[in-house]
């Protein structure tokens, strides 16, 4: 059964591949990025191309994620499945991480928003 889904940092790497797969499983797709029409234009006309419906959301500004999933769910009706991808792949001694080192909040940021529309919110969540 098609499901409504929606992927955060999918501009590039596993976001990307995941928007791409999903799409071509006969899912609808909003691939959720930020500079949709800036730096990640290209990236955003090569899934528009595939069927891959495009949505401009920065998952570490409040704004643009309650804008990002307000314009999905005007759109689709509901979002069945969020993918919590967005973020920055770290590697070294974890303690040795700064607040600012790592993502870990900004991944719960869109399921906070896409739960503040309780009717029509993902059934599951998952993270990269
Ligand atoms: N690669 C691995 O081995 C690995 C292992 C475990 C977990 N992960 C996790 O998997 C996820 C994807 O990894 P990847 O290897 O595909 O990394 P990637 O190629 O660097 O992709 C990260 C994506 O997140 C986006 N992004 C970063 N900050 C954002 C923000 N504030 N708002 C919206 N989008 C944002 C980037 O978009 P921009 O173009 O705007 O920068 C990019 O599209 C990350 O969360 C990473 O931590 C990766």
């Amino acid at each position: 059964m098609s499901k409504t889904i929606l992927i955060t940092g999918a501009s590039s790497g596993f976001g990307r591949d995941t928007a791409e797969t999903l799409r071509r499983a006969g899912h609808t797709v909003y691939a959720s990025m930020r500079g949709a029409q800036g730096k990640n234009r290209e990236a955003a006309g090569a899934l528009r191309k595939l069927g891959v419906k495009t949505v401009e959301l920065d998952v570490s500004d409040d704004t643009s994620v309650e804008a990002g999933v307000r314009t999905v769910l005007a759109e689709a009706g509901q979002i069945d499945v969020l993918v919590n991808n967005a973020g920055i792949a770290s590697a070294g001694v974890t303690e040795a991480f700064t607040a600012g080192t790592g993502d870990g909040d900004l991944r719960h940021e869109c399921h906070r928003a896409a739960s503040r529309h309780p009717r029509r919110a993902p059934l599951h969540a998952t993270e990269a």
